[in-house]
């Protein structure tokens, strides 16, 4: 059971840190509530970073909504520097001790940084925050010659929206294909036509090794000139604070199905929460918009209710690179993969099965599909690859 000790103190004000909160208050706790954030900014969404924002700079329409955390205590501009988990307080950045009964660890994660850039004489960048937006909105001028590091969602996104914006665009991905963390060789490929199409240069299997004033060098001896570097290369959890406080970590705070960690009275949500992804069993972090979401209220709903079920949401997510909307569910590749619909067409579904488990499922521009999908995937069917592919909604498949 989740222990119910008040008051009760979230840190970080990303999308799980708001998401707990407004579920508590949503859920009937009047009681007290601090939501600690270190960024200044009112809350805001990360997924429009890569994307809208960078052309439209519109940073209102990237607000979180937080008409639930009226009452809420928020300190923003404030850093949680340490845990003390025998007093049960939160030592603050400001000199303030914060008491609490519960505390809940939404720190999010960082982008890692790539020494090997180092020495360049050209700005380089990462993306994680509307600061990071903000400078590289101003950096992405017409004409600019950009390398993007990494071709992972953050940099295949920057790709298309830097040669949307008149960018000459390369890549350089470390892995022999595009996006190989979250979708399946099928989709890596088709997506790797779609930025070739529009012009990307892609350096597949290739590391940079230096930097010349000018550009940066690559294993196989290239030399890419550039304007801006901005490395997509994943990110490491904020999980410093839970370590320091001798709470079980591992790029990432380890906890069950209820957010626990192994501290007691310690929660931990969204990016930074390490947990049983349902449909592989693997322990891992979910590092998605709707995980920080969906996570993060079923924390609070555990927290309020004994009897509210684990959460066992299947993790999806979605990423827009030019007219392209991919969405994928559940595990990337499994033993066998068919297709539904018309790759050439731009709108398919691509299932990944092992045995009779349907065990993912990665769409493109197809939003029907993909509703059903998310629903269905975890499960067993006997239904036969026909009816997979012809069956007009997937909700009613055998
Ligand atoms: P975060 O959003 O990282 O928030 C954590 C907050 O905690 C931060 O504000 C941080 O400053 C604060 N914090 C950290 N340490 C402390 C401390 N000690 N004290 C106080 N505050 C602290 N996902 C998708 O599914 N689809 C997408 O298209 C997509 N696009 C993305 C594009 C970009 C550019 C980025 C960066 C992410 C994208 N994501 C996408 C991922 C998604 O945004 C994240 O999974 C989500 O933001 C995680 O939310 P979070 O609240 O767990 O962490
Ligand atoms: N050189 C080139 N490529 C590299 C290097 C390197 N030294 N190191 C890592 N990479 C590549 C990886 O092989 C991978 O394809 O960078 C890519 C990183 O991709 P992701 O793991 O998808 O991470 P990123 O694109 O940075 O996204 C970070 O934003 O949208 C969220 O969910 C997403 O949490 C994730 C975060």
């Amino acid at each position: 059971m989740t222990e119910q000790a008040t008051p009760v103190v979230v840190v970080g004000g990303g999308l799980a840190g708001i998401s707990f909160a407004s579920a508590l208050r949503q859920g009937g706790y009047s009681g007290p509530l601090t939501l600690v954030g270190e960024e200044s900014e009112a809350p805001y969404d990360r997924p429009p970073l890569s994307k809208a924002f960078l052309k439209d700079a519109d940073e209102q329409k990237i607000r979180l909504d937080v008409s639930r955390l009226a009452d809420v205590d928020v300190l923003r501009g404030v850093r949680a520097d340490a845990i003390e988990l025998a007093a049960r307080s939160l030592r603050l950045s400001d000199g303030q001790r914060l008491p609490w009964g519960t505390l809940v660890l939404a720190t999010g994660a960082r982008a890692r940084d790539l020494p090997a850039l180092q020495g360049t004489a050209r700005p380089v960048f990462t993306l994680r925050t509307m600061d990071d937006a903000r400078r590289l909105r101003e950096a992405l001028k017409p004409g600019c010659k950009v390398l993007l590091v990494g071709a992972g969602v953050i940099g295949l996104e920057l790709a298309a929206t830097a040669s949307e914006l008149g960018g000459e665009v390369t890549v350089v991905e470390a892995q022999p294909r595009v996006m190989a963390r979250s979708v399946p060789a099928t989709l890596s490929a088709y997506v790797q036509q779609r930025h070739l199409a529009a012009g990307a240069q892609l350096h597949l299997s290739r590391r940079i090794v230096a930097c010349f004033d000018g550009g940066v060098e690559l294993d196989d001896g290239t030399r890419v000139p550039t304007d801006l570097v901005v490395a997509g290369i994943g990110v490491q959890s904020n999980d410093e604070l839970a370590q320091a406080a001798g709470i079980r970590c591992n790029d990432g705070v380890e906890v069950d199905g209820f957010g626990r960690s192994s501290a007691p009275g310690v929660l931990a949500i969204g990016d930074v929460a390490r947990q049983v992804e349902p449909v592989s069993g693997q322990v891992m972090r979910i590092e998605t918009w709707s995980n920080a979401q969906m996570q993060g209220a079923a924390a609070a709903r555990a927290w309020l209710d004994a009897s509210a079920p684990p959460y066992a949401e299947n993790p999806w997510f979605w990423s827009d690179q030019y007219e392209l909307r991919i969405q994928g569910v559940g595990m990337p590749a499994g033993e066998r993969e068919l297709v539904r619909g018309d790759v050439a067409s731009g709108r398919f579904a691509l299932l990944q099965f092992n045995g009779d488990r349907l065990v993912g499922a990665a769409c493109v521009n197809n939003a029907r599909d993909f509703g059903a999908l998310r629903r269905l995937v975890g499960r067993r069917f006997d239904a036969t690859d026909a009816q997979w592919a012809d069956t007009a909604d997937l909700r009613k498949i055998a």
